[in-house]
């Protein structure tokens, strides 16, 4: 795959669909880069991409619906090595790591692909030896949501990141809520939301602190994020409108989410 951009740290790929039916290019469908500035390999020449093949399962067929899978996901996982894919972007800052103070805590909120820009995050702040590396002193807590322990993405280097702490003991911290597995204090599924306010308190207080706290993945996630973080406001006799403007105020409040 060649890629025909990449510069800044963690904003968003934007793939062109190939040219289909009418001959017209497809529109824009955007990802988020799932490596650090180095890329995989630390040449600086390649990015990853984390994506989900779209297919629709037709009820009446009992089968999958060729005609409905996803025109740009199924194009990435069966282009072959080698092929030209057109890009643009990046576009977004949103997804930004803090580079100020490496003490600063990263709360990382994901469902499913949403993970890709904390990959980055994780390799850049455990496994990459820079000076990034060495000088985080840092909690990066990630919070995970896919539908059961078979859906976990990149498992294999989050035990590897949790297990190499840094120098100055910046630490992985792994939460994940497994939603077809666990349930919520409700009975209901076990949505990230339901996990993150098991640790509200925390939350809270690293945020007051200056953590900075990321969202990414479904869309329909936030109303649901929303409500829990109204609540635990609400219960702690906090106005929620002062609280959210002051974090994005301070840009400790990052989302992306589509
Ligand atoms: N690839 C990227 O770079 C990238 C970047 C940014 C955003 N995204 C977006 O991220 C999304 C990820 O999709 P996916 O197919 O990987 O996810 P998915 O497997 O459909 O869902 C992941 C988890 O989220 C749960 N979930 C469903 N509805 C929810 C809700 N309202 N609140 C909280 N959790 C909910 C699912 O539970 P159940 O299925 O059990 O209900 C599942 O456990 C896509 O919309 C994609 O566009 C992707």
């Amino acid at each position: 795959m060649k890629l025909l951009l990449l510069s800044s740290l963690l904003c968003s790929a934007s793939a062109f669909s190939p040219a289909f039916g009418d001959g017209k290019p497809h529109s824009v469908r955007l990802y988020s880069i799932a490596s650090s500035r180095y890329g995989d390999d630390m040449t600086g020449n390649t990015a990853s991409l984390c994506v989900r093949r779209a297919t629709y399962w037709c009820e009446e067929l009992k089968a999958d619906d060729p005609a409905k899978k996803g025109i740009c996901s199924n194009y990435l996982c069966d282009t072959a090595p080698g092929a030209e894919v057109k890009m643009t972007g990046p576009s977004g800052k949103v997804m930004l790591m803090p580079e100020e103070d490496p003490k600063t805590d990263l709360i990382m909120v994901a469902t499913g692909t949403g993970i890709a820009p904390y990959r980055g995050f994780i390799r850049r702040l455990f496994m990459e030896e820079t000076p990034a590396r060495e000088a985080y002193a840092g909690e990066a807590w990630l919070f995970l949501g896919v539908a059961n322990s078979d859906a976990l993405l990149y498992d294999d280097e989050w035990q590897e990141a949790k297990a190499n702490p840094t120098a100055n003991g910046g630490k992985l911290r792994l939460d994940y809520a497994l939603s077809r597995e666990a349930t919520n204090k409700k009975g209901g599924k076990m949505y990230i939301q339901d996990k993150v306010e098991e640790y509200a308190d925390e939350v809270f207080t690293k945020l007051d602190t200056g953590a900075h706290i990321y969202f990414c993945g479904l869309k329909g996630m936030m109303p649901g994020i929303q409500d829990m973080l109204k609540e635990v406001c609400a219960g702690k006799g906090i106005d929620y409108d002062e609280w959210l403007g002051g974090l994005k105020k301070n840009k400790q409040w990052h989302v992306e989410v589509y």
